[in-house]
């Protein structure tokens, strides 16, 4: 049976790449209504990297708001914190058995985040993966809606479910697809359009953040990195121009355009005069989420009131699928 589940990382805030790649599209998701939906604030990969505990709490109800600012309802969706959910942690450790070191050693990702040094990182970094691979597994999710950044780390889930299943000789998990769709699957940085827009950038103005408000987002937007070309008469003219190409996914994102009938619309004006169409797009579908996030932040115990709920409804899936993996592994008592 198809069931979807993604989860984003409270460190830090959320940026429009975190938007358009990944929440924005949790809340399309959901609303088709085809396929139940779970959604979690990874709490437990936050602290791969050392997180203030006190900062930890309040990104953890922040993103809670995000989320829900964003669209996601907790009535339809299930809405939770993974900390909260024993399975991921007892499933993850499983995988940590069935994941090869050399598989780990491949993930771009923590080569990027460990960088030369990598003698100094934590283990709970490097094995971050297969933690991934238990928070989708745990729930038999067969669909994983991401950004393109994180395509990687789900192809290595499909690893781990058929290693899981060869290994015991059993067809017990599911490999589960990336959904990787839309205009803006790798949302870049308003400063240079080959790097990602990202919240650990040191530069605040090679992102929008969902709490900016609308002057800040114009000026950003003003502020972006273009060449002096103006917009091209079709898609291919955007070639070889990645800030250009970035400023017109954005704007097809936000607006439910293709790029292609974006380009057409904007054929042959300057940025000069798309920027600022693109600012005014941009404050109204994100100033409506940043009023509503601080509106839910007011009530800090109905969030956590929402966020035992969900943890009660991911139990009631994860739990029984973990039991069963211990007894596959022969775990005694399971
Ligand atoms: P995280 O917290 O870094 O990002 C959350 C989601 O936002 C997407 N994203 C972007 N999409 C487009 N353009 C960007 N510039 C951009 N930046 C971020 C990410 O692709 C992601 O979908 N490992 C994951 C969290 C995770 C997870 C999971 C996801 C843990 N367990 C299980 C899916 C399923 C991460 O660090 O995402």
């Amino acid at each position: 049976t198809p069931r979807v589940f993604s989860g984003i990382q409270p460190s830090g805030g959320l940026t429009l790449g975190n938007y358009l790649g990944a929440l924005k599209r949790f809340g399309e998701t959901q609303d088709r209504g085809d396929m139940p939906t779970i959604y979690c604030i990874v709490d437990m990969h936050a602290i791969t990297v050392w997180q203030d505990p006190e900062k930890l709490n309040r990104a953890t109800r922040e993103l809670t708001a995000g989320f829900i600012a964003s669209g996601i309802d907790p009535t339809k969706s299930i809405l939770f914190n993974q900390s909260a959910v024993p399975g991921h942690a007892q499933l993850g450790w499983i995988f940590n058995c069935v994941a090869r070191l050399g598989w780990m050693q491949r993930m771009t990702q923590f080569k990027d985040k460990a960088g030369k040094n990598s003698e100094n990182v934590s283990l709970g970094l490097f094995a971050y993966p297969a933690l991934m691979a238990a928070d989708i597994l745990v729930y038999h999710a067969t669909h994983v809606p991401v950004g393109e950044d994180q395509k990687q780390h789900v192809e290595l889930t499909r690893d781990i479910a058929i290693k899981f299943n060869n290994d015991y000789g059993v067809d017990f998990f599911p490999v589960p697809e990336p959904v990787i769709e839309g205009a803006a699957t790798r949302v870049m940085s308003l400063r240079d359009g080959t790097k990602k827009m990202s919240k650990s950038d040191p530069s605040d103005m090679s992102r929008i953040n969902l709490t900016d408000d609308a002057d800040a987002i114009a000026k950003k937007i003003k502020k972006a990195k273009t060449d002096p070309e103006p917009l091209p008469e079709t898609l291919e003219g955007l070639d070889g121009r990645p800030e250009a190409r970035n400023l017109v996914n954005i704007y097809a994102a936000l607006s439910g355009k293709t790029a292609a009938e974006v380009v057409a619309e904007y054929a042959g004006q300057p940025f000069g005069s798309f920027k600022p169409a693109l600012a005014d797009l941009a404050v109204d579908r994100l100033s409506p989420i940043s009023t509503e996030m601080s509106r839910l932040m007011q009530d800090p115990a109905e969030i956590d009131r929402i966020l035992a709920h969900g943890a009660e409804q991911a139990n009631a899936i994860a739990e029984p699928i973990v039991r069963r993996a211990y007894q596959i592994v022969g775990m005694v008592g399971a």
